[in-house]
Order: C-alpha cells, then sequence, then structure tokens
C-alpha cells in the first residue's frame, strides 16, 4: 500500500466508525413526497422552464464555448442579468456558472489585503473559501451577532471591510438582521455581501428576496449574490450590485475570467424560471406556508424562506430518522459534521410550492411522528 492510500484508508475507515460516510445515490423513489432538494418553486420540470432551456441551447448550443470574456457571452446572459437585477432591485447584475464561483469571486475581488472580512460563523463553505482565498484578514463572528460585527468594524485597522453573511442560513433557516446590518456598514463604511441562495424566489411578496423584500437601500453599501440551482431551478449564479463593482468583477475575479459561461440551456431555465415567477408571484408565498406547517409538525420555529432543520442527538440517529421518513414515503435530509455549522447531526428539510394540500397533511403527520419519542 503506497502512503496516500493508507493514509485515505485510514481516513475511510474513521469516517465510516463515526457514521460519517457519505455516499452518492442516482436512486430518486418514485412516489415519495420530496422534502430534501432546493427546487423551492417546483420548476426544475415546468414546461415552460424547460422549453426556454431548450430554445437557449438550440439558438446558442449546448455550452458557452468560451469564458465570458472571449466569445462565451451569449444574448440570454443579458437578459438574465436585466432579469435579476429588476427582481433583486439593484442597479446591475453579472452571471456565473455556478453560486459557488459568485461567492469566491465576489471576497477574493473585493476582500484584498487592505480590507477586513467579517464573516457569519454560520456562512456556506463557498463564501468561508472565498474568504480563505481572499487576501483580507478574515473575522468569523458568531452567528447572527450585531455586537460582534461592530465591534470588528469600529476596531478594524483596515481602510475597508465586507460583511459577509447569508439572508437565510442554508442549514439552520433563521435569516440575518439585514436592516441592523445595512445600517452597521454605512456607519462604518463597509460592504454588506448578502448571500440570498435561500432568499430569492422565496422571501418577499414577489419573491424578491429578503434583501429587496426590505426596500434596504443605498444600494451602493450592498452586494447581492445568489445560486441559480434553487429557487431558479437549473445550474448558474449570479452577483447583484452597482454597475462599478459589476465591472470591477469582471475585470478582475479569477472565477469568472478563467471559467466558462454559464451553459445558455442553464441562463435560458433561469430567465424561464423568472418568468413563471413573475406571472405566478404567489409561489413563494406557497413556499413560506408550505414551511410554517412542517416547522409546526417539527416542532421548530417557523423559518424565514424554506429551509428547516431539526437537531439529532447524533449522526447514527439521523440518518435512521431519514429511513424511518422514507418507509413512511416521505424523503428528507440529513446534514451532519462537518456539513453542519454548530457540529450537530441534523434532519434538514426544504418546503416546495407544489407540495399538495394531501401530501402536506402526510408530511406533517410523518415528521410529528419522527420527534415523538
Ligand atoms: C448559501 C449558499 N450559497 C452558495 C451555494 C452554492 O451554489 P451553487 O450550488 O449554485 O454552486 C449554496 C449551495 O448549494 C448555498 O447553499
Amino acid at each position: 500500500m503506497n502512503s496516500f492510500e493508507h493514509h485515505l484508508r485510514s481516513a475511510a475507515e474513521r469516517r465510516e466508525a463515526a457514521g460519517l460516510t457519505r455516499r452518492l445515490s442516482s436512486d430518486h423513489p418514485t412516489g415519495l413526497i420530496d422534502l430534501a432538494g432546493n427546487d423551492y418553486l417546483s420548476l426544475r420540470t415546468h414546461p415552460r422552464v424547460l422549453e426556454a432551456s431548450a430554445d437557449a441551447a438550440r439558438q446558442h448550443g449546448a455550452g458557452a464555448g468560451a469564458s465570458r470574456l472571449v466569445t462565451g457571452t451569449w444574448p440570454v446572459h443579458d437578459q438574465l442579468e436585466s432579469a435579476l437585477a429588476e427582481l433583486s432591485n439593484m442597479p446591475a447584475a453579472l452571471v456565473f456558472s455556478t453560486g459557488y464561483h459568485v461567492n469566491l469571486s465576489v471576497l477574493t475581488a473585493l476582500g484584498d489585503a487592505d480590507c477586513l472580512i467579517i464573516s457569519d460563523a454560520h456562512n456556506h463553505a463557498s463564501l468561508i473559501d472565498g474568504a480563505r482565498l481572499a487576501r483580507g484578514v478574515v473575522s468569523v463572528v458568531p452567528h447572527l451577532d450585531l455586537d460582534a460585527v461592530e465591534h470588528a468594524l469600529r476596531t478594524r485597522t483596515q481602510p475597508r471591510a465586507l460583511v459577509v453573511v447569508e439572508s437565510v442560513f442554508s442549514v439552520l433557516g433563521d435569516a440575518s438582521d439585514l436592516p441592523a446590518l445595512l445600517a452597521l456598514v454605512e456607519e462604518h463604511d463597509a460592504l454588506l455581501v448578502v448571500d440570498e441562495a435561500h432568499g430569492m424566489g422565496v422571501c418577499g411578496e414577489h419573491g424578491e428576496g429578503l434583501t429587496a423584500s426590505l426596500a434596504l437601500t443605498p444600494s451602493d453599501r450592498l452586494v447581492i449574490t445568489t445560486s441559480l440551482s434553487k429557487s431558479f431551478a437549473t445550474g448558474g449564479g449570479a452577483a447583484m450590485c452597482t454597475p462599478l463593482v459589476r465591472e470591477h468583477l469582471v475585470n478582475t475575479a479569477r472565477p469568472f475570467i478563467f471559467d466558462t459561461g454559464l451553459a445558455p440551456a442553464c441562463a435560458g431555465a433561469a430567465l424561464g424560471a423568472y418568468e413563471v415567477l413573475r406571472d405566478e408571484p404567489e409561489r413563494a408565498a406557497r413556499v413560506r406556508i408550505a414551511a410554517a406547517r412542517l416547522a409546526d409538525a417539527l416542532e421548530v420555529p417557523t423559518p424565514a424562506g424554506a429551509v428547516l432543520s431539526a437537531p439529532m442527538l447524533g449522526p447514527q440517529e439521523a440518518l435512521a430518522a431519514v429511513q424511518r421518513a422514507a418507509e413512511a414515503g416521505v424523503r428528507i435530509g440529513c446534514f451532519r459534521p462537518p456539513s453542519t455549522p454548530d457540529g450537530t447531526s441534523r434532519l434538514r428539510l426544504t418546503a416546495h410550492a407544489g407540495l399538495t394540500d394531501a401530501e402536506l397533511d402526510h408530511a406533517t403527520t410523518v415528521l410529528n411522528e419522527l420527534i415523538t419519542p
């Protein structure tokens, strides 16, 4: 056995003993009520979205063909950027090949050596990795702790600072106090970066996201990022910002410059999802109503968006609960360390707009039984 095999085998054995081995499965059992995916608006297989995706592929090709800066920018990218800027009430937008790339780009392009990056302890891996790759000093503050953010801003020695949060956090489903954070960045001449991956499409009367729904201004203190893989039902990501920040990203963000542009099929699908949401804004409210019912059944607080989570004793208990739910016809997820910000294994559930009343009734009964000792 070579030294790598030895190292990898012992790591695999340790994971297995701790109940933390992950396995990929392409199995999609039919007939289960899905409370595990991120297709919040139930648009992944919507005919208008599929048609818009196929149309864009037929017009521009199966792939973008090059980096956006070479020959990989297509009219569908421009249209999608206008639509996302309008939805989020920001002056400009830039689309990327994934939400992960957006966060890497924004943090590395803005978080240079003269910038302090103040990052919430529950931030998603893409924000953490962006902060690690950036040249700025990183200060991780306790989850939702406004005093810690204020202290870091006030005592910084760097001329610039970024405060980085999610609008709706991806594991616990709780929300940042965006008005208070925006007031702090204004007071301390900083920028607020808000990842709306779990907020756009779900929060606000029109699914505009938590930031836009609060009508937060001024936009020159804000950079909003999002994934297109959740409410927008496809793959890709976007940053919504001022034209000046957009120009800086286009010119300096390595995960944008050295990456092939978002595939036209994905840009078309996201645009199709945007159009369905524009015509049927009630989808956003349906997700939130469903999430509130699931939260009641699990006896956890009503979440800010579609994501819910319930702590479990440990990873084995979480896996057993997932199995029991599946046997009762409900597909739920579980997050185990290191995918949980607080090291607790959790059931992780998501609501979506397509859940019928009968499905919700059945799911709430099953969930309630899961948590009843
Ligand atoms: C909060 C958050 N940000 C960013 C991402 C990355 O998005 P994508 O899957 O489009 O790369 C995710 C992803 O799953 C997420 O939950």
